[in-house]
């Protein structure tokens, strides 16, 4: 069982990762500069962001102050980066890695995710995601938001299994049919939105939980995630709210508990393909890189 937030788990080429992070999507450079400063201050080890948030030059910048502070060393952070739908394709994915890497001021990443499964180009993009591991460029590689099918398609095509799939993880999405798939092939689920972009707090089964504990609605959905064995991610630029997201290590939730928040999946996805472009290379939004007005590193790509 997870006791803090240096608990890890091993992924299936046996590299540890920790069970806790931050999320930074919708933070442009400067908030994500100092909410992960922030973060490895507190104590996280983890750090996810993407290419598609257009903040991997703000992320750097905190991690790379983090170091130079002394907050963390290298070798204890465990930084996760995801292909960009543009990106897709082998020879686009490894000419492209570098400029993550550099964004991230970091000679190698942790984790690399393809970010969404752009239809006809994903195993070709994750035959670079393995050469790029053999390469030693990345510690482990994985996808996001693949379903059971895409996810035989690259068991079936490619050389390594998946060490991750990311994919929207809270009280109403609870990705049952992916949880056994991807126990059954060796790979580890991580959440994403594991507090419903926010909504998923205001549940009254959640708050009644939280009451009984004297915690927050965010730290009983967080403590649900790593009791479930979900590694999770939530966003917040909120040195207070970061501090608060991280505190779920001192309760432990009753059986009848975490039955009660099973019981508040209603298998509803806030983004998914058919309504949503990313898994197209021909939709505006699937291309789109979140560009912040401070961050012109961000435009050349
Ligand atoms: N792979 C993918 O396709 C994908 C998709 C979505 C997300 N993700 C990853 O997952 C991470 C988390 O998901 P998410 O950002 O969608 O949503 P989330 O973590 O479920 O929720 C974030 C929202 O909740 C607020 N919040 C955070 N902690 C709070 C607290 N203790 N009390 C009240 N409000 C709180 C945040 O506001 P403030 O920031 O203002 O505090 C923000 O509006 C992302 O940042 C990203 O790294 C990946």
């Amino acid at each position: 069982m997870a006791t803090n937030l240096n608990s890890r788990l091993t992924l299936n080429n046996g590299v540890q990762m920790p069970i806790f992070g931050l999320g930074v999507w919708q933070a442009d450079n400067a908030s994500a500069e100092n909410a992960v400063y922030a973060a490895l201050k507190h104590g996280y080890k983890m750090v996810d962001t993407a290419k598609q948030y257009g903040n991997e030059t703000g992320v750097g910048r905190g991690i790379a102050r983090a170091l130079a502070d002394g907050l963390i060393k290298r070798s204890d952070l465990f930084v996760t980066s995801k292909v960009a739908n543009q990106d897709h394709g082998y020879a686009q994915t490894i000419a492209k890695f570098d400029g993550t890497l550099a964004r991230l001021q970091l000679d190698y990443l942790d984790l690399y995710l393809i970010h969404w499964p752009v239809d006809g180009m994903y195993v070709e993009t994750w035959r670079a995601l393995e050469d790029l591991y053999a390469a030693g460029k990345v510690r482990a590689i994985g996808v996001s938001n693949f379903d059971v099918h895409r996810l035989q398609v690259l068991l079936r095509q490619g050389k390594i299994v998946p060490a991750i799939n990311q994919v929207e993880f809270n009280p109403q999405m609870q990705e049952r049919e992916m949880q056994d798939f991807a126990r059954e092939h060796g790979i580890q689920l991580e959440g994403w939105s594991p507090l419903g972009h926010g909504s998923a707090m205001s549940d009254p089964t959640i708050g009644a939980i939280a009451q009984a504990h004297g915690k927050t609605a965010a730290q009983v959905i967080l403590r649900f995630d790593v009791q479930s064995n979900v590694i999770t991610i939530p966003k917040t630029v909120h040195e207070n709210r970061l501090v608060e997201n991280a505190d779920i290590w001192d309760f432990e939730l009753t059986d009848a508990e975490m039955a009660a928040i099973r019981g508040l999946d209603k298998n509803e996805r806030s983004l998914w393909y058919p309504a949503f472009g990313w898994y197209g290379t021909d939709t505006d939004f699937g291309m789109a890189t979140q560009k912040w007005p401070d961050s012109p590193v961000n435009y050349d790509e």
